[in-house]
């Protein structure tokens, strides 16, 4: 069960070492874990709990699977993480869902109550869209169905005569749901009210941002899904601004990994804040998120790499600039 210590605060605080921005889903989140498991301890033995699963939705490469990788770093739950995708492209989905649960097991040191606690994080579930259209080995909608047993809480009967009671199992989902916009400007109506409050307009801007479970049946998930993932947290396309932090400030950071790199080399590196804002510049147009900066900045780093091994006169390297030779600084030659 989840330590005492751990609140939603402080799950938060430790999310903010690792995650740029996405405030408002990182509260979401953690009170919904936190909430999770007051209600299952106060509850206990008077029945089945309301469970409040999580649906993460938010444009490629903002942080959906690193949060909740994060989230599974710090709770001392079990937590195992599936991917839609692949259980849309197997034949064998039963299978391959008794597979996530024999995982929790594992996570859980074998011990099936522990598992029973624990949380599943189901990956890129907008992939499960029912499609009229396109072929799959098994439809989105199947695989719905599937998973939908284990939500509902069900026991479940594993390898090697384990029953697995999913009733008190957290489940997050994320995806990115594209085209998800389009439905929600077609279905929110209530935007063109035009009102002196601001308070009441707040208000309104929240209805018209909220994701509502029609939208999501338009989508793609059926009703029964949706009804499952009651909690819905946003996330924000990132900003310029918080893409240059992402590639700096974060306790790992493509920055600081290379700063250590180099340090261990006996040389300083120095990039220059223009530099970080013209990789960001570069990463929106790419429109991938953050998802694109580590391949842009590695490419920065490839050629001033291949020459500070040779050269152990180098002792700084500093850019300035994406579009300017990197500035070696060398110490002067020994004279004797
Ligand atoms: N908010 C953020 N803070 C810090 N790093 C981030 C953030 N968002 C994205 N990143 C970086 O971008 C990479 C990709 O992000 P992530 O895998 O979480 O995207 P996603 O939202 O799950 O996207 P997709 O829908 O494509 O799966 C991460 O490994 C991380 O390095
Ligand atoms: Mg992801």
């Amino acid at each position: 069960m989840l330590s005492k210590e751990v609140t939603p605060s402080r799950i938060v605080k430790y999310l903010d070492q690792y995650v740029i921005g996405q405030d408002e889903a990182k509260k979401i989140l953690a009170v919904a874990v936190y909430s999770h498991y007051r209600k299952i301890a106060t509850v206990r033995d008077k029945g089945v709990i309301a469970k409040s699963n999580v649906l993460l939705i938010g444009n490629s490469g903002t942080g959906k699977t690193l949060l909740c990788e994060t989230l599974s770093g710090m709770l001392g739950v079990p937590f195992v993480t599936g991917n839609a995708t692949s259980l849309a492209q197997t034949q064998y989905v039963n299978e391959e869902i008794e597979a996530i649960l024999l995982r929790l097991i594992d996570k859980a040191g074998g011990d099936v109550a522990k598992a029973q606690l624990g949380i599943i994080f189901i990956d890129e579930i907008d992939k499960l869209k029912a499609s009229k259209t396109e072929a799959r080995v098994t439809s989105g909608e199947s695989v719905q169905h599937a998973l939908l047993k284990i939500m509902e809480g069900a026991p479940v009967k594993l390898k090697g005569d384990i029953f697995l009671d999913t009733t008190n199992i957290l489940f997050i989902c994320g995806g990115a749901f594209v085209g998800l916009e389009n439905i929600m400007s077609k279905t929110h109506g209530y935007g063109f009210i035009a009102t002196s409050d601001s308070d009441d307009q707040n208000i309104l801007d929240r209805l018209n941002k909220r994701v509502k479970p029609t939208d999501l049946f338009e989508f793609g998930l059926i009703p029964e899904f949706t009804g499952r993932l009651p909690v819905v947290a946003s996330f924000q396309n990132l900003s310029k601004e918080m893409l240059v932090r992402i590639m700096s400030v974060p306790k790992n950071s493509i920055y600081q990994q290379y700063t250590e790199i180099f340090r261990a080399e006996g040389v300083e590196l120095s990039i220059g804040q223009r530099v970080f804002e013209q990789i960001a510049e570069i990463a929106i147009e790419y429109k991938t998120g953050a998802r694109s900066l580590r391949g842009i900045f590695e490419e920065l780093m490839t050629p001033i790499l291949y020459v500070v091994p040779d050269n152990r006169d180098i002792f700084k390297v500093e850019v300035r600039t994406l579009f300017e030779e990197p500035l070696y600084s060398r110490k002067p030659p020994a004279t004797t």
